[in-house]
């Protein structure tokens, strides 16, 4: 199971969050019980890094817990990448580099990058090889993320599999919407399903994994090798402990005695604990004043369905202190039980289909790429 990148989300305090959800109730670590958890750094540029970008290299921050340093890297020039995947390995004792060809945002693929990268493929080729070269040398793996294509009709995901195979990366994640999609409509698992059967690497599924459930049933349905999961466990860390669990058998109920109409979901006092850990975990991580202004846009998604006045969640919305966060908090009933009608519905980005991707001029004329080289922006930190 993997926690996916998510640009402005997945930083080291909400990493450890994870992280710590993940572990067993009973002690056993996720990986104890045959499961091996991964959570992924936010995204960062090659280019940035290469040329010692400030604001690059204080995204490379690692909890000391950390034992896994995952980093999802961004570029489409294969000399930064390569580069850039080198010093990850020698300065910042990463264990795992994932690349990023998923993006969608408008100013990454005009330029060429992310979604729209695989279209060229040997330019792909060329990127992959060069940072599994990069990798090999300190044995750390690498693996590319991507979506379907670029729209229904130009479709990259099979091509961009046996490209990474080719390519030595040690696995492959798809998300199964096309960047025309953006995140609206469903992921197709069909696409999964299709890629596991057309290479020989480890494929991880991933899209609209809402539950634990949904996993197993992703799995099922594509005999992926795992499964990635995004908005999903947005105000809901908690989903990595049921996620391990159901792999390992048997869901175990969260707080069975207090809640026996609710097994396996927090109350409100469990959900409020839960916000004070991530806060801490920020204010930690970023010190108090940035790490609170962080906290700030998960409020919603820890609270959505339960009752909380607009008051509150306003106040909450304006927090600069542990101290102010904890008393706010305190004014929630602890004993609320969770509200089931959010179970199984989405959150986080959905959003429409865009009318077009934007792309290079010229870009989809030929799908060889053979010298093409797309702008890479050393500052671009819009994700997936
Ligand atoms: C806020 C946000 C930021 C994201 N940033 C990245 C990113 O930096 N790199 C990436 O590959 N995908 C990024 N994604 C996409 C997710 O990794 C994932 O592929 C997508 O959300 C679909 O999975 P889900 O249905 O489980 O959310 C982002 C998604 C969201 C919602």
């Amino acid at each position: 199971m993997v926690l996916a990148p998510m640009a402005g989300i997945t930083n080291a305090a909400y990493r450890r969050l994870c992280a710590e959800q993940g572990a067993l109730r009973d002690g056993c670590s996720a990986t104890a019980s045959g499961t091996t958890g991964l959570y992924v750094s936010e995204m960062i540029t090659s280019r940035g890094l290469v040329e010692g970008d400030a604001t690059t290299k204080a995204m490379l921050v690692f909890d000391e817990t950390e034992q896994v340093r995952s980093v999802q890297l961004y570029g489409t020039d294969p000399s930064y990448v390569g580069r850039a995947t080198e010093i990850l390995c020698s300065e910042y004792g990463v264990a795992h580099v994932d690349l990023n060809f998923g993006c969608p945002v408008p100013k990454v693929t005009r330029k060429g990058g992310g979604a729209a990268l695989p279209w060229k493929r040997n330019l792909l080729g060329r990127i992959l090889e060069q940072a599994v070269a990069a990798g090999e040398r300190h044995g750390v793996p690498v693996t590319m993320k991507t979506r379907k294509g670029i729209d229904e009709d130009h479709l990259t995901f099979l091509d961009a599999g046996r490209i990474a195979q080719e390519s030595g990366a040690a696995a492959i994640a798809l998300h199964g919407r096309t960047a025309i999609q953006g995140y609206s409509g469903r992921a197709d698992w069909d696409s999964i399903a299709e890629l596991v059967a057309h290479v020989d690497i480890p494929v991880l599924g991933n899209g609209d994994i809402w539950e634990a459930a949904d996993a197993i049933r992703m799995v099922e349905h594509t005999g992926a090798a795992g499964v990635v999961v995004g908005r999903g466990c947005l105000g809901r860390p908690w989903l990595f402990r049921d996620l391990a669990a159901a792999f390992a058998g048997p869901v175990e109920p969260f707080e069975p005695a207090a809640h026996p109409s609710s097994p396996g979901l927090p109350t409100l006092g469990e959900v409020r604990r839960v916000m004070l850990r991530h806060a801490e975990l920020l204010c930690r991580h970023m010190g108090e004043e940035r790490g609170c202004k962080e906290f700030r846009k998960h409020v919603s998604w820890y609270l959505k369905g339960f009752p909380a006045g607009g008051t509150l969640r306003h106040s909450l919305a304006l927090v600069s202190t542990l101290a102010d966060l904890d008393a706010l908090l305190a004014g929630l009933d602890p004993d609320e039980a969770f509200p089931e009608a959010e179970l199984g519905t989405p959150r986080g980005r959905q959003g429409s289909p865009r009318r077009k991707v934007a792309l290079p001029e010229g870009w989809l004329d030929d799908t060889d790429g053979t010298g093409a080289v797309a702008v890479e922006d050393a500052g671009e930190t819009s994700g997936g």
